[in-house]
């Protein structure tokens, strides 16, 4: 069975709490059900991982490079700052998605960048939880091509 391994990045461990009207009322952990939920019926596993650390996001994508065949990643602030998150996805060279709530181009001019999109498979913003899971589906059918 493929394996994807879904990262949640910086203060996304607060959702449910964290500016609803932007991010909405799911908390992670029913974020990740409904992600879990949906994998399940797409057939393929999934592990999750959130940090609010950098250097721990890094580590985590270095170590998925023997176990999983795919990466989903909302990177959190550190889509708009991070080279080092950036230079960490090419160096593994996994298929990654990257995935946003909101619609980041909707949004303050500095989060229009994100040192991932290029070099992801592709970017879903903008559709609250619905982003994860368009992610998954585009991940699953990528990596059943
Ligand atoms: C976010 C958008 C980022 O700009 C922001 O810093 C986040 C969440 C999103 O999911 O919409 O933390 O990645």
């Amino acid at each position: 069975m493929k394996k994807i391994i879904v990262i949640h990045g910086p203060n996304l461990n607060l959702l449910g709490v964290r500016e609803p009207e932007v991010y909405g009322n799911l908390t992670l952990e029913e974020i990740n059900k409904k992600i879990k939920e949906l994998a399940e019926s797409l057939g393929v596993i999934v592990d999750f991982f959130q940090s609010n650390k950098e250097g721990e996001l890094i580590d985590r994508i270095q170590e998925a490079s023997s176990n999983y065949d795919a990466i989903i990643i909302n990177p959190g602030a550190y889509t708009h700052t991070s080279i080092a998150l950036r230079d960490a996805i090419i160096s593994v060279g996994i298929p990654t998605f990257e995935v946003h709530l909101s619609n980041i181009y909707r949004r303050e001019n500095f989060r229009h960048k994100s040192y991932i999109a290029d070099i992801a498979i592709g970017q879903v913003s903008g559709f609250g939880v619905n982003s994860y899971l368009l992610g998954l589906r585009a991940a699953v059918d990528y990596l059943n091509k």
